[in-house]
């Protein structure tokens, strides 16, 4: 859980069960994510860098096999197992995500003449894998996040994800795809600005984590991202079905669709959570 409903007490910890659960989503939806980098850098490097190639397949078996791994445990595996499977995983990531900073380190010392990832989407996938490490961390250390905190520190993550998504999504359509390209920068502002809302109410910390004004905060987030979520959508059928052009592989269309509904997941969950109704 990121959360603890009892935001004033600090101190109570997550239960056997919510833990396995709660190891077990993190660990399904972020091991796929990560195995689906692994394959968008590789079709990123020039055919020379037969090195890089071999290090971004070795990274894609392990995340596969972490993957069919997580979906073979079930809620009622032994806590102690999923404390070991998360400390494994949580190494990977540590693992990918030092790979990811070197192949963005020789990107921007221009040593990947011709490569085919932005250096912001090199960045971006560091960051997610950052984010799977460290959620591991807090899951087997037990500590439940107080509510407020949680709810600032999670948007303020994913807005920026959702802002940089809609910049991928803008630079990798073919440019004659003119109105696309339109709504995707439309959607890039919307959520800068967004994530600078966040910002400021990060700034205002303690006395901004008032119920009415978090509330607002996850509402007005929430009706931005369904709509970056439905274009996503959209756009993902369009590729799919061949009818746009594009540089963007069907896969990472999909990809950006799942992390904006799994943002959209949390934000249900910290709403409900706020509000006090059960999800
Ligand atoms: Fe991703
Ligand atoms: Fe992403």
């Amino acid at each position: 859980m990121y959360w603890n409903e009892e935001q004033q007490s600090g101190g109570s910890n997550i239960s056997p069960m919510e833990f396995v659960e709660r190891s077990l989503e993190e660990i399904r939806f972020w091991s796929r994510i990560m195995k689906e980098h692994s394959l968008f850098l590789r079709l990123g490097f020039r055919c020379e860098d037969t090195q890089l190639i071999a290090e971004a397949n070795q990274f894609f078996h392990i995340f596969e096999r972490i993957e069919q791994q997580s979906h073979a445990f079930t809620n009622q595996t032994d806590p102690m197992t999923i404390r070991r499977f998360n400390s494994e995983v949580q190494v990977a990531a540590a693992n990918i995500y030092a790979f990811k900073r070197k192949v963005l380190g020789l990107i921007l010392s221009c040593q990947l003449p011709g490569a085919n990832n932005f250096p912001l989407l090199v960045d971006h996938i560091s960051r997610e894998a950052n984010y799977f490490r460290k959620r591991l961390i807090e899951l087997n250390e037990g500590k439940l996040v107080p509510l407020a905190d949680a709810i600032i520190k999670e948007n303020v993550f994913f807005l920026r994800i959702m802002a940089d998504h809609a910049k991928f999504i803008g630079h990798l359509l073919d440019p004659s795809e003119r109105k696309l390209v339109d709504i995707a920068r439309n959607f890039s502002n919307d959520f800068d600005e967004l994530l600078f809302q966040a910002r400021d109410l990060d700034g205002m910390r303690p006395y901004s984590q008032t119920v009415p004004l978090l509330d607002q905060f996850l509402d007005q987030n929430r009706v931005s991202v369904v709509s970056l979520r439905d274009f996503k959508k959209t756009a993902r059928d369009l590729i799919e079905e061949c009818k746009i052009k594009s540089i963007i592989h069907p896969l990472l269309a999909d990809h950006v669709y799942r992390e904006a509904d799994h943002f959209l997941t949390i934000i249900d969950m910290f709403d409900a959570h706020l509000t006090g109704t059960n999800v």
